[in-house]
């Protein structure tokens, strides 16, 4: 399954919902939650909204809006260790489950989100060349 074809069977529709899932167990994560603006989640969730929406083949809203992704760079300020990473792909995890997408679909959006999350690490031990 090509990636840019996820957004033609998923829709604008199945991305918000899969967000929303994500977002709604963020504030109570005892890792997560501290990390990401209470007083603006509503604008945290449109901006990966739009940057999923980008990234697998919809309109181009997330760059005319934030410009060039730079997501390793902009994750800096906040610190991701590797607890923080397997705890941002499971709860993706439980809002994928939720959804229960076709089986393509799905494969294809968790491996994406687990190779990027490992990605994002940028405190702890073993960064190596990467830190
Ligand atoms: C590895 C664990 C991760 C943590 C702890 C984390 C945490 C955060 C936090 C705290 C923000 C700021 C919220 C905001 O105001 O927008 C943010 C932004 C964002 N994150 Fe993550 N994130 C992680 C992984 C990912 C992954 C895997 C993706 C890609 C699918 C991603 C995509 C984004 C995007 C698109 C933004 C908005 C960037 C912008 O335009 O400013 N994040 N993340």
């Amino acid at each position: 399954m090509n990636e840019l074809e996820i957004y033609d069977i998923v829709g604008e529709e199945g991305f918000r919902r899969l967000v929303a899932a994500f977002y709604r167990q963020v504030p109570k994560d005892d890792i997560l939650g501290p990390m990401y603006p209470a007083d603006d989640l509503a604008g945290a969730e449109e901006r990966l909204r739009d940057f999923l929406i980008f990234r697998f083949g919809g309109p181009q809203r997330y760059i005319e809006r934030r410009g060039h992704p730079r997501l390793r760079m902009r994750h800096m300020p906040f610190p991701i260790d590797m607890r923080a990473r397997d705890r941002w792909v499971e709860l993706m995890g439980n809002a994928l489950d939720e959804m229960a997408f076709p089986p393509e679909v799905d494969a294809v959006l968790r491996h994406f989100f687990e190779v990027a999350a490992t990605a994002m690490v940028n405190r702890g031990e073993g960064l190596g060349l990467r830190s």
